[in-house]
């Protein structure tokens, strides 16, 4: 069987950790997928940043010429961000080759255009380690649980929040001092707004939320509220009342189905439930369907290798899809279910 080719967009925490498992795990991954994958080439921005154990003479600077080769079966992009990664991954569907993609941003603002950009070239868009890392939740979502209804998709998907706030729990400290320290584990970025703020929990409601009521949801959709204004006092009183403070996205459908929510926000849950116990940078998904009842996925929600795991599940799923001359759910399998302010749940 000819090798299928595989360009690598993105080559930082996640994407060495993506080659290091490919080159290190090369026969696992022929066997699972029925053929050798081979690295064809990997874009990067900053060419001369020393990267242990990735090949320098696959390295190039041009993003674009990798995508245009015409002999690329998937694109793995883990660039971020909405530009240049929506332009490459376009030109990669226009020039035959499936994607996948651990661009949280880019999903939650553009699924649907992307997904029908897939499915117009006949080709996948799979994005697991989009939310919540190495937590298998997107096809769990959209495929094993395919048959049944969903009702509820709540959890902690940040793990740079949770850290802090069961930081302020455990030690009494104030938002900022927990900031810190989270800064200092390196679990927050230097700005971590997107954390802090809710945007990067509000992405990943949008995405859940979305593939969870085969509807389509973005960012924008997601009612939002960060934790910059939680206090030591408000924890220390949430835990007089049993209690315990956590930033939850909350994805639900309407009593009488007709539209969906999704919103995240600080909330006051009780220490016996679940996701109380979910301690530092871990994150978990509570997941309400009719038929199978309560589930709950948890685990590591960042990382280098757990991304990367993530990545290279959806790589063998797509390049399984590639020789069996298939494709995954795409943007038919959806229906416009109206995404309605909150409050009205
Ligand atoms: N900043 C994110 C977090 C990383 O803290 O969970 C993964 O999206």
């Amino acid at each position: 069987t000819r090798p299928l080719k595989v360009a690598l967009l993105g080559c930082g925490v996640v994407g060495s950790e993506v080659t290091r498992i490919m080159t290190t795990h090369a026969d696992d991954l022929a066997a699972r997928i029925g053929a050798p994958v081979e690295l064809a080439g990997i874009a990067v921005r900053r060419p001369d940043r020393v990267r242990e154990g990735v090949p320098a003479e696959l390295i190039t600077t041009d993003a674009t010429a990798l995508v245009k080769r015409g002999d690329i079966d998937v694109v793995i992009e883990v660039i971020g961000g909405i530009e240049p990664a929506r332009t490459l991954i376009t030109t990669a569907f226009e020039h035959g080759a499936s994607v996948v993609s651990a661009n949280k941003a880019l999903v939650a603002a553009d699924g649907a255009a992307l997904h029908a950009a897939a499915e117009s070239n006949g080709a996948d868009l799979y994005y697991e380690a989009a939310v919540a890392g190495a937590i298998p939740l997107v096809r769990p979502l959209r495929e094993s649980l395919a048959g049944d209804k969903i009702n509820r998709v709540m959890g902690i998907v940040n793990g740079t929040t949770n850290f802090i706030l069961d930081r302020m729990a455990s030690t009494g400290a104030g938002y900022s001092e927990a900031l810190d320290e989270a800064t200092a584990l390196g679990y927050a970025e230097a700005d971590p707004t997107a954390d802090v703020e809710g945007f990067d929990a509000a992405a990943k409601a949008a995405i859940l939320a979305g593939i969870a009521f085969h509807t389509r949801v973005t960012i924008d959709d997601v009612h939002r509220e960060g934790l910059t204004e939680v206090t030591a006092a408000d924890i220390a009183s949430a835990q007089r009342m049993g209690c315990t403070v956590k930033l939850l996205a909350i994805c639900e459908r309407a009593a009488d189905g007709a539209s969906v929510t999704a919103r995240v926000h600080p909330a006051m849950i009780p220490l016996t439930h679940p996701l109380a116990s979910v301690r530092e940078a871990y994150n978990a998904v509570f997941v309400e369907a009719d038929a199978a009842g309560q589930l709950m996925f948890y685990g590591p929600g960042a990382g280098g290798a757990p991304t990367a795991s993530a990545v290279l599940g959806d790589l063998v799923a797509v390049c399984r899809n590639k020789l069996a001359g298939a494709t995954g759910p795409g943007e038919s399998a959806y229906t416009a279910l109206p995404v309605s302010p909150m409050g009205e749940v």
